[in-house]
This record gives C-alpha cells, sequence and structure tokens, in this order.
C-alpha cells in the first residue's frame, strides 16, 4: 500500500468513526457488565447508542435480558426501558466484538494469592477484541491496571492480528472512576481521563467519551491515563492509613479521634478529611496501590508509601478485635460463648458489595475465639466465612437487646443507630455512628 493510500484509508476510518459517534450510530460493545460496565453501558444507551452488553457470565446476562438489574446504581426500569426500545441488549457471545464499532473493556482485575496482578482477564477480554478486529475499530481499556498495560499488552495482540494503530485501529485507556451507591457522582457526573496510543486514538476515544460526561481531560499517552488512575487510589489508600493508624495514636492517648479530625477539617484549604475504620475493602482501593507497586519492584524500586498504607490497613481488623476483646473484659466478658451482633459486612456503606471486606477476618476471628455472631445488613442477605454460610437477621430491639456486643462495621443509612443506642448493651463503633450514650448501663467504644 503506498503511503498516500494508508494516509487516505486512515483519515476514512477516523472520519466516519467520528461521524457515527457524533450521530449517535456508533455501535458500541461494553466487554464486562459488573459494577463499571453495567452502568457504563446504560449511560451510552441512554445517549441513544446502541450498545451491547458482552459478558463470560451466563447468569448474569440472563439477569439482565430478563431486565432486572443486579447492580444497584442501574434501576431495574431504566434497564426494561433500553431493552423495549432496542438500544440494550446483554449477550455472552463474543462475535459481537466484529460488528462493534467501539469496544469498552471493563473486566475484573484482582490480586493473585501472591499479592501480583491477575491480568489474566484483561488478557482473555483483549484477545477475543484483537481476534476479531475490523478496521476501523475503537478499543478502550477502563479495567484499572498496571502502567504499561495498554501499550505492552493490548497493543501487540493487535498488531498480531494485522492491526496498524492510528491508521486502522484506534487504541486508548480510559479508567472508570465510578463510585458504586454514590447518589451525587454517577458517571454521567465524573471527568473522564483519556490516553490513546496515538492523537488521532486519544481524539476519537475523548469524542466517544464527550457525548456522555461533562468534561473529558486528554492526556498525552495511555500510561499517564493509568498511572492517573493509580495515583487517584493510592492517594485514598494511603490517607485512609494515615486515618487510621491517627485513630490508634488518638486511643493512646485517650482522645476521640473523630472529634480531632472534625475540628481539623475546619481548615477551608490545605486538608481533606479522611476517617478511621475497620479495614478497606472493594475491588478497588486495597488491590490497586499493589499494581503499582509491583511494576516499580520489576523497576528496582520499592514503594515504601505503598507498602506502609497497605500493612497499616491490613491490620484494623486485628485492631477491631483487640477492641472488642478489652471491652467485653472491662464488664467482665469474655469472647468465649458471648453473642456478638455485627451491624454491616459489606465493604462500605449503601452498596451491597463484600470483596475484601474486613467483615470476613473479623466475623471469622471472633468466631474461631468462640464468639456466637450473627450478622444484620440490609444489602447482603447470606455471608459466607470459612466455609460456614450466616444469613442476615433484622436488627430488631430484641435481637439489639440481646446481644452482649453490637459490632458496628459498616455504616449503612438505613441503621437506627438511635435504637442501637437505646438498647445496645455493649456497643463497639468503628464508624462513629451512634450518638453519644448518656445512659450509664450502657457502654459505647468508638474506634
Ligand atoms: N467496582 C468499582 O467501584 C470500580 C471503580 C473503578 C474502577 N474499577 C475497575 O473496573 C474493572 C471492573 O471492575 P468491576 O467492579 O466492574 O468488576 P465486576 O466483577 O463487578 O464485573 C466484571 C464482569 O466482567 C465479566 N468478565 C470477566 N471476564 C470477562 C471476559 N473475558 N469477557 C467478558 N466478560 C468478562 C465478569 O463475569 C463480571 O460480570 C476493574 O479493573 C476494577 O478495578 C472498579
Amino acid at each position: 500500500m503506498t503511503s498516500q493510500a494508508k494516509n487516505s484509508s486512515s483519515v476514512d476510518h477516523a472520519t466516519s468513526l467520528s461521524q457515527r459517534i457524533a450521530a449517535h450510530t456508533a455501535r458500541i460493545s461494553i466487554v464486562g457488565q459488573g459494577y463499571v460496565g453495567l452502568p457504563l453501558a446504560v449511560e451510552f444507551a441512554q445517549a441513544g447508542f446502541p450498545v451491547t452488553g458482552l459478558d463470560t457470565d451466563p447468569d448474569r446476562v440472563a439477569t439482565l435480558a430478563s431486565g432486572r438489574s443486579p447492580v444497584r446504581d442501574v434501576p431495574s426500569e431504566q434497564l426494561q426501558a433500553l431493552l423495549r426500545a432496542g438500544r440494550y441488549n446483554a449477550t455472552t457471545e463474543p462475535a459481537i466484538l466484529a460488528e462493534s464499532d467501539a469496544v469498552i473493556i471493563c473486566v475484573p482485575t484482582p490480586l493473585r494469592k501472591s499479592k501480583d496482578p491477575d491480568i489474566s482477564y484483561v488478557v482473555a477480554a483483549s484477545k477475543e477484541a484483537a481476534t476479531r478486529f475490523r478496521p476501523g475499530q475503537l478499543i478502550i481499556l477502563e479495567s484499572t491496571t498496571y502502567p504499561g498495560t495498554t501499550e505492552e499488552l493490548l497493543l501487540p495482540l493487535f498488531q498480531a492480528n494485522g492491526a496498524r494503530v492510528g491508521e486502522d485501529v484506534f487504541l486508548a485507556f480510559s479508567p472508570e472512576r465510578i463510585d458504586p451507591g454514590n447518589p451525587t457522582f454517577k458517571v454521567k457526573d465524573i471527568p473522564k481521563v483519556v490516553g490513546g496510543v496515538t492523537p488521532a486514538c486519544t481524539r476519537l476515544a475523548a469524542a466517544l467519551y464527550g457525548e456522555i460526561v461533562p468534561r473529558v481531560h486528554q492526556v498525552s499517552t495511555p500510561k499517564v491515563a493509568e498511572l492517573a488512575k493509580l495515583y487517584e487510589n493510592v492517594f485514598r489508600n494511603v490517607n485512609i492509613a494515615l486515618a487510621n493508624e491517627f485513630s490508634l495514636m488518638c486511643r493512646y492517648l485517650g482522645v476521640d479521634s473523630r472529634e480531632v479530625i472534625d475540628a481539623a477539617a475546619t481548615k477551608p484549604f490545605g486538608f481533606m478529611p479522611f476517617y478511621p475504620g475497620p479495614g478497606i475493602g472493594g475491588h478497588c482501593i486495597p488491590v490497586d496501590p499493589l499494581y503499582l507497586s509491583w511494576t516499580m519492584r520489576l523497576n528496582g524500586y520499592e514503594a515504601r508509601f505503598i507498602s506502609l498504607a497497605d500493612d497499616i490497613n491490613r491490620a484494623m481488623p486485628a485492631h477491631v478485635l483487640t477492641i472488642v476483646t478489652e471491652a467485653l473484659n472491662e464488664v467482665g466478658r469474655a469472647l468465649k460463648g458471648t453473642r456478638i451482633l455485627v451491624l454491616g459486612v459489606a465493604y462500605k456503606r449503601g452498596i451491597g458489595d463484600t470483596r475484601e471486606s474486613p467483615a470476613f477476618e473479623i466475623i471469622a476471628s471472633l468466631r474461631r475465639k468462640g464468639a456466637q455472631v450473627s450478622y444484620a445488613d440490609p444489602y447482603v442477605p447470606t455471608f459466607l466465612v470459612d466455609g460456614t454460610e450466616l444469613k442476615a437477621v433484622e436488627p430488631t430491639q430484641a435481637e439489639l437487646r440481646e446481644a452482649e456486643c453490637v459490632l458496628i462495621l459498616t455504616d449503612h443509612p438505613e441503621f437506627d443507630y438511635g435504637a442501637v443506642a437505646r438498647h445496645g448493651r455493649l456497643i463497639v463503633d468503628t464508624r462513629h455512628s451512634v450518638p453519644e450514650i448518656t445512659d450509664g448501663r450502657r457502654r459505647l467504644v468508638r474506634l
């Protein structure tokens, strides 16, 4: 092919793709229909694009196809309306990728047992797309990953299938920043960061997201975009670790850490409050920083902040166990045989996601020490700990009264904290959600 013919074909691909994006006729496939992929698919479908959600889990696809949303941030009624309008459908069939103008990959990026990145889902999804590559496609990776993934791992897969980046395939990284359960900031409210392999890749990816979000911030390379996401989550992880360690120091000094943090937070600049808790959880904050420290280790550099924050946060469940044990000792009770009601097992308030939740370790340790543990969580009907399935109870007055210790791990808005304060005998509150107790017969211990 002459360079003139090559240039004109790349201009054609880029032009026709940008025209289809502007007209909202570009066919979009979103690979992975979980917490990230489904809300994104719905947002594009809502904007009028024809969208297919591709997932390897047939149960999930059947649920979606029947109009039931497994993700709380997406109401089933909204999904049903989009299915009826023919703007959204779900499938397990990867053949759809060949028919797509844009493919957005939102598959999991967990850790292996060794705490190294498990990139196998990204590789599998990318191979599916690369083997079905059709000239003129825009491919975007959204999964959080180590710096270099887009150019070092995805790009060669497409090149091996004959694709020429920036000419007949357009490849970019754009991190997902959604915060599940956050009613204020949804997909459409959060600016997107986009870094393409070439300027044309960046432009096309930015044009696509520009149709659904208020602002797109373009960066020079995919690696900058990959690192921006990791920096955001390292920032949270390190600051949560600081709040956690600070709360432990305050305990030694006999001071309520929340009172100190709230006082510091009155400074209108240069301070952002983070709050202590029983540990960190979810698919992102405990996991993503380790993707960066792994990369840095390969480069002969030890990411010390990340290691220290990880150590502190992972030690929090053991501190909670100590606090519960000491609080029971003070009222003359041992853990063994004591009834403990845990409020909240999801990793954060307002959602049912239990991935990496500190509740697993805390409940397992309490049970191993002989405590009789029950739990309440309006979002989590069953909870598997050490191979035993626990069923959620209602946190009724009777349950609160009968428990010798009420342990608050997740501050779901649905809990009646006034009732907890009135009926709980001993309350260990890791989230500072129970009001001050004046009744001398009850005891409140805060993290
Ligand atoms: N959950 C969050 O709050 C959040 C926020 C920002 C970024 N992220 C990142 O987004 C990515 C996805 O996270 P998630 O929480 O949506 O995960 P999830 O587990 O909720 O969903 C992932 C989905 O991908 C499917 N899947 C796995 N391999 C597949 C394949 N090869 N082809 C098609 N489907 C496949 C799974 O069946 C699952 O339904 C991760 O990299 C995560 O770090 C998550």
